[in-house]
């Protein structure tokens, strides 16, 4: 292992909990400094993502050990390298995906496959904004490629339009080739927002089915890009054109929906799902590809990240905005500050 600072048993911030509830339960604790495991690097965070699936971590939606130190993403430089990595260097500028949480620290460890150099194209790129696209604008870019299949010329229905993972879909799928793409929001000032990032509409979850028919000559909708659950889930076959993909990728109302096998082949459509982390494992290679698109997006600027910074002691102010849904947007924990 090459280390630039060798401070074994020196403490760190980082934000945890250690019990499941609101966001009162995230402290930043004093906590080891992690040393990395072969095939890891340890990076010193200059800032880190907030996304919702902390959130759900958090309130225990999808169980977690405790404590937790939360965090799917984060940019610095490289601290340490371990045993058996290559293509890393002490001191260089890197972003990962630190999918087994931790990123919202001062030093995350973490999988040398994950990590990406911010050299050559993407020398430029801010911390901010790389930290707002690992997860957000890669994740836009699987449920449109990988699981959406979507072709050119292609309908697209976004929901939770003004988000993280909405306002990259919009801006990819017009990448993409795709044809109408309409945006969906609980309000009219999040509506306005999303408006913002190239969809041809937003509207309401109530105007949504209007919309679709008016927009698409009532054939429906190819893909409909559903994070959100709930009783609405049940609803977006409806919305669908025939072999339209009703694309599965979370579940912000913490509640769902249950479909019957036959249910595809009495509606001529498919249910399909993505996720991230399952992503890592069974196709690394895809999931890296997509990592360092994303990224190359966001250095040139064709997917725009709105990053809102946040100081890393304000981390409960972001899960509450997200989780009451007064979110728009990206927010960035500043580690430094
Ligand atoms: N599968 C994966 O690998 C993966 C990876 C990344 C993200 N995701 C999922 O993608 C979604 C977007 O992530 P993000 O971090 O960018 O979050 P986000 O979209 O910025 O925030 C979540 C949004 O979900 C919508 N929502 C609908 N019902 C909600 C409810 N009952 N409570 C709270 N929010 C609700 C809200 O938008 P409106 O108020 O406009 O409806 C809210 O702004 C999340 O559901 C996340 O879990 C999945």
């Amino acid at each position: 292992m090459t280390n630039t600072q060798q401070t074994p048993g020196s403490l760190m911030r980082a934000v945890r909990f250690e019990s499941f509830g609101g966001p009162s339960v995230l402290t930043v604790a004093d906590v080891p400094v992690p040393e990395p495991e072969a095939g890891q690097i340890t990076v010193d965070v200059t800032h880190a993502g907030v996304n919702f699936a902390e959130v759900m971590f958090r309130r225990g939606q999808f169980p977690v050990g405790l404590p937790h130190h939360p965090g799917l993403e984060a940019v610095g430089t490289v601290r340490a390298v371990g045993d058996g990595v290559t293509g890393f260097r002490a001191g260089e500028r890197v972003a990962a995906l630190t999918l087994g949480g931790g990123g919202n620290a001062e030093v995350v460890a973490v999988g040398a496959e994950h990590a990406v150099r911010l050299d050559g194209p993407l020398a430029g790129l801010d911390g901010a904004l790389a930290a707002g696209a690992l997860c957000n604008v890669t994740t836009a870019l699987g449920v449109l490629t990988s699981a959406g299949h979507l072709a050119e010329g292609e309908s697209v229905v976004v929901l939770a339009a003004a988000g993280g993972v909405g306002t990259a879909a919009a801006q990819l799928a017009r990448t993409l080739g795709a044809g109408t793409v309409i945006g969906v929001t609980s309000s009219p000032a999040k509506a306005e927002y999303a408006r913002g990032f190239g969809y041809d509409s937003v509207v309401s979850y109530e105007d949504l089915e209007r919309e679709v028919a008016e927009r698409t000559g009532g054939a429906g909708a190819d893909l409909v890009l559903d994070s959100v659950g709930g009783a609405f889930r049940s609803s977006v076959t409806g919305l669908l054109a025939a072999f339209g993909r009703h694309v599965i990728f979370g579940n912000a109302a913490a509640e769902d929906v249950t479909f019957e096998g036959n249910h595809p082949w009495y509606t001529n459509s498919s249910l399909v799902g993505y996720n991230l982390g399952g992503v890592a494992g069974r196709a690394p290679g895809l999931l890296r590809s997509h990592l360092e698109r994303a990224l190359a997006e966001v250095a040139a600027k064709t997917v725009r990240v709105d990053v809102r910074v946040l100081p890393l002691k304000d981390v409960a102010h972001a899960h509450e905005l997200l989780e009451t849904r007064a979110s728009t947007g990206k927010y960035v924990l500043d580690v430094r500050a």
